[in-house]
């Protein structure tokens, strides 16, 4: 009998390893997850009001599939003066989470035979997301040195580019590093595309998250309107929006060297996916952008009390290499001497026997073994008590 079949596209993608860490104690409460990138702040009830009174309105209905105007509009007003540029609505559509976006975008441009080049270590989701649409993916790892942190080669990234070549996908501010694309990085990286007709889909979700100065540069800065660009961006992080999924991609508005509306075209694939973003939640989105500067502010002071508590700690506890204090994002990313090998075997143990629970590098890409990342995005607490147990567990555990 015939047997029904899966892509194996899909079918070859093994557990995110994150998971493989999380699901040993998800929601128990003896164990303190540092694994996720979320931060234990819920949202502010200035976000929440409009999105419950819209749903007391009836606002239960389809609404538009690349965003409601009055949402698009602020969004579009919010990057213009944050970036000082200007940006037409047109160019934004507004996608049910970060996660969403990248999706969307990676569906409108590629397809088996093609590659992405993906600026790595990376956040896994980006990478398996080029796998199901049966692409192959081409990483090209940031360069680390004690001295001078994670950079970027870009003559090594021009190397890995053929005539296969379709995106390539960074990640800036990177998670899990914390490194910054500086901006000429990324005025050139954009002069390549252009050069070469490939798409950067650029995954700005950190954007806000700096500890110096208002948001890290953007692609935007230096884009034409007409560039092939996708710009990625979520409320989950600077807002703690993470359950809300809802996000925005800024894009070109026509397809690069035609007429063809690029916004009907993501719009279609939004309308496909999921509809649209519930008009509720894209009420409460908009406050966030509207009024959400003090809490904006507010997270960043959070991560900072968190990220000093990690430089003062994590870098002292024996095994403990390769700490950076990271400029932007709330992760801190470090090796544990002796784990190379067993990375996910020993953050699996941290969380049985430490009660802690962190990230193997080994989720990030290649090049991972030996190497962890925690969220300090918590309260000091939490985290104090989170090193004495990370503390124990690198004495106890070989
Ligand atoms: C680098 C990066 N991009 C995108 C996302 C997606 O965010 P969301 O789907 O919650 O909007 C995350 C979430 O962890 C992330 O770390």
């Amino acid at each position: 009998m015939p047997q029904p079949k899966i892509r194996p596209a899909v079918s070859s993608i093994e557990e995110q390893q994150i998971l493989s860490v999380a699901k040993l104690a998800l929601g128990n409460p003896d164990v303190i997850p540092l694994w996720y990138g979320e931060s234990d702040v819920v949202t502010h009830a200035d976000i929440r009001r409009p999105a419950i009174d819209a749903l007391e309105r009836g606002e239960t209905f389809y609404s538009h599939k690349t965003g409601t105007p009055e949402l698009r509009q602020v969004l579009a007003d919010y990057m213009a003066g944050l970036y000082d540029i200007s940006l037409d609505m047109e160019r934004v559509s507004v996608t049910a989470s970060g996660m969403a976006g990248i999706q969307m975008a990676m569906q409108a441009v590629l397809e088996p035979g093609d590659n992405a080049i993906i600026v790595a270590p990376l956040w896994p989701n980006a990478e398996s997301t080029v796998r199901v649409m049966g692409a192959e993916r081409r990483f090209c790892m940031l360069d680390f040195s004690d001295a001078q942190g994670w950079a970027l080669d870009l003559e090594k990234m021009a190397g890995m580019i053929d005539s296969n070549t379709r995106m390539i996908f960074v990640n800036s501010p990177n998670n899990p590093t914390g490194w910054v694309m500086p901006s000429e990085q990324q005025a050139a990286l954009l002069e390549l595309a252009r050069e070469r007709g490939i798409w950067i889909v650029a995954d700005e979700v950190y954007g806000r998250m700096v500890y110096d100065g208002r948001a890290a540069p953007s692609f935007l800065e230096h884009a034409r309107p007409d560039d092939p660009l996708f710009v990625v961006n979520s409320f989950s992080k600077a807002w703690a929006m993470t359950g809300w999924r809802i996000g925005w991609v800024t894009h070109p508005e026509f397809l690069p060297g035609s007429e063809m509306s690029f916004t009907d075209l993501f719009g279609n694939l939004i309308e496909f996916a999921y509809s649209c973003v519930p008009q509720f939640l894209q009420r409460g989105a908009e406050a966030a952008i509207r009024d959400g500067e003090p809490m904006v502010a507010d997270m960043i002071e959070h991560c900072r009390r968190g990220r000093d508590i990690t430089a003062q700690r994590l870098p002292n506890i024996p095994r403990v290499e390769g700490f950076r204090t990271p400029d932007a994002a709330f992760y801190a990313f470090f090796r544990i001497a002796g784990t190379e090998g067993r990375t996910l075997a020993y953050a699996q143990d941290l969380v049985r026997h430490a009660k802690v629970g962190i990230a193997p590098g080994t989720a990030f890409g290649p090049s991972g073994e030996g190497w962890f990342r925690l969220c300090f995005a918590q309260s000091p607490e939490l985290l104090s008590e989170a090193y004495d147990r990370i503390e124990r567990g690198l004495r106890d555990i070989p």
